[in-house]
């Protein structure tokens, strides 16, 4: 089985990788900025995982362009796709009038439309082979989340966006879900100038932060075979605090 990872050189991407490697999945990712880090976990994969398949591709997955000539380049070199997890994503805090046009077009072109190029560009194949998984990863700001409208906007966009996907194509043997993890300490919380830090660590049942193989654990569930009746879910992986001011 193969998998194709947006983002996934550092944090819940890069924890999906090997989570999926671990499970016997091949597996495609893209990274952005973060070249290095991608060539530092091929070369674990190819000490932990030997002959196992594991390609990455530099992606902008705001670029439409760009999501079909990287596509065409996994379909290439796997031949097949069957999970597809869109978890590239970041975030340009900002309280909604002092949200610049250019910081919203940056975030939803990154979170929302490089998630639904992505979905676009993989769907077709799934159809044709009647199968397929696809995990997006949202997060609790979809609800609101002050400070963060650009982020909120785009997160709340990627639930009626799977959920969407899982009603066109649930029919072809397709299924798309939502992750949305708690609060987990990775680079996209920047300096946490809101303070969510704290407050998940007060107020989250668990006692604690997730941790990027909890979140990656719920998207190797999401996208297992087996899972062909969980479809247009939106599962929370968040400790048990659900809601954030
Ligand atoms: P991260 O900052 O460690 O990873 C973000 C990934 O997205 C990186 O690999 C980065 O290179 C990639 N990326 C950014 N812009 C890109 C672009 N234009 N094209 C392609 N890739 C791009 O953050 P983390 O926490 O691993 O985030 C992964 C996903 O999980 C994001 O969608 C995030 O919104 C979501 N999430 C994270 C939470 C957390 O607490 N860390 C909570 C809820 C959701």
């Amino acid at each position: 089985m193969n998998l194709f990872v947006s983002g996934g050189a550092v944090g819940i991407g890069r924890g999906v990788v090997v989570a999926a490697l671990k499970q016997g999945w091949n597996v495609g990712f893209s990274y952005h900025t973060h070249r290095q880090a991608a060539l530092e976990l091929l070369d674990a994969v190819a000490a932990g995982f030997p002959g196992r398949s594991c390609h990455a591709y530099s992606l902008d997955v705001g670029d439409a362009d760009d999501v079909e000539s990287v596509g065409e380049r996994v379909m290439a070199d796997f031949s097949r796709i069957d999970a597809l997890v869109c978890n590239a994503g970041i975030d340009l805090p900002g309280n909604l009038v002092s949200t610049s046009d250019e910081d919203w077009a940056q975030v939803l072109r990154t979170n929302l439309t490089g998630t639904f190029y992505l979905i676009r560009y993989f769907l077709p194949s799934f159809i044709a082979n009647k199968y397929g998984r696809i995990v997006t990863l949202s997060s609790l700001a979809k609800d609101g989340s002050s400070g963060q409208a650009a982020y909120a906007a785009s997160k709340a966009g990627l639930v009626g966006l799977t959920r969407t996907a899982a009603k066109e194509y649930g029919r072809f043997g397709v299924t798309a879900n939502v992750l949305v993890p708690g609060l987990i300490d990775t680079e996209i919380i920047g300096d946490d100038a809101k303070g969510v830090k704290p407050f998940f660590s007060r107020y989250t049942p668990a006692g604690r932060l997730g941790s990027t193989d909890e979140a990656a654990d719920a998207a190797l569930f999401l996208i297992g075979k087996e899972n062909s009746y969980v479809n247009g879910a939106v599962l929370h992986v968040t400790g048990g605090l659900d809601w954030v001011y």
